[in-house]
């Protein structure tokens, strides 16, 4: 039997972008509307099924996500919290993780990214099934901003580049990157770039050459959004508040997915409730149960 893939949530970064909020606070524990950043990427590994998850952030800000998250078991998780001293890259990710993830296949999601869609959580699942590396292409109206994939009707992988200044397709790659075992191995054999980071691409090129690269679109009916200026900071929570109020249902929520996936149960939800007191995020879990506030 392969063994269950491990999840890793990378939220260190300096956030420079978002300056000067992120001088004293992490970006990834802000508001996207009525919850902190770092609750979206973990419900998507939630939803993939991953349990056992790494949660990588500055040493700084540690003692922060710790307060907000815990060791995971409120939502039958387990956290593993590491270190990144310095923002070298989102390959070191797979360096720092290694011993963490001890052979294991990995999903790793980068702390500021949003997706929400019909269909996600098969998406996620095939992908967590699948062999080598699976990546998403995401079209978008600027891929020179990101990295660039081109892949053929069979989602194989004909190039993938960062931050091309002509691009090969309108295709991005997201910030969600499923890796079988020999992820930490691949990230050990990359140089540093021109900008000093160990790239991802580079890892991600190494699978390519192998031909074990394959890309999952994730179509028009989804939405992928990154969180990193002031201006796509505020588009994510008027986002999230229009969605979410139109449907009465949440995005986001770990309590919801933890209980919805069997992970707690009713009395832990309940718990989890009471923690919310009276307002709308609590009655809302209570509602879960047909229970009033
Ligand atoms: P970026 O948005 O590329 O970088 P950043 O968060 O430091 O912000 P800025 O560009 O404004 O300075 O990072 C994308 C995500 O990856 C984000 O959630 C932070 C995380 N990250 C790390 O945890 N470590 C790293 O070394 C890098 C490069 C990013």
């Amino acid at each position: 039997m392969s063994r269950p893939r491990k999840g890793i949530i990378l939220a260190g970064g300096s956030g420079t972008r978002l300056y000067p909020i992120t001088m004293g606070v992490s970006k990834q524990l802000l508001p996207v509307f009525d919850k902190p950043m770092i609750y979206y990427p973990l419900s998507v590994l939630m939803l993939a099924g991953i349990r056992d998850i790494a949660i990588i952030t500055t040493p700084e800000d540690q003692a922060q996500f710790q307060r907000l998250m815990g060791d995971g078991s409120a939502w039958g998780l387990s956290f593993t919290w590491l270190e990144q001293p310095r923002p070298e890259g989102l390959a070191q990710a797979y360096l720092l993780a290694e011993a963490f993830l001890d052979g294991a296949p990995s999903a790793m999601v980068l702390g500021d990214n949003l997706f929400f869609g019909h269909g996600l959580p098969e998406l996620l699942q095939a992908a967590g099934q699948a062999e080598g590396g699976t990546v998403f292409g995401y079209r978008v109206a600027d891929p020179e901003r990101y990295g660039v994939v081109d892949f053929d009707a069979q989602g194989q992988v004909r190039t993938i580049v960062e931050k091309p200044p002509v691009a090969p397709s309108p295709f991005a790659v997201t910030g969600l990157y499923f890796l079988d075992g020999t992820a930490p191995e691949r990230a050990r054999r990359v140089t540093p770039s021109a900008r000093g980071e160990l790239e991802i691409v580079s890892v991600l090129e190494s699978y390519l050459a192998e031909g074990a690269l394959q890309v999952q679109q994730m179509g028009r009916g989804y939405a992928w959004l990154d969180t990193g200026t002031h201006g796509s900071l505020l588009d994510a929570g008027n986002f999230v508040r229009t969605l979410s109020e139109r449907q009465g249902q949440q995005i986001g929520s770990p309590d919801e997915i933890a209980h919805a996936q069997g992970w707690i149960d009713d009395a832990d939800l309940r718990a989890r409730a009471e923690v919310f007191g009276k307002n709308a995020y609590g009655a809302y879990l209570l509602g879960l149960l047909g229970e009033a506030p």
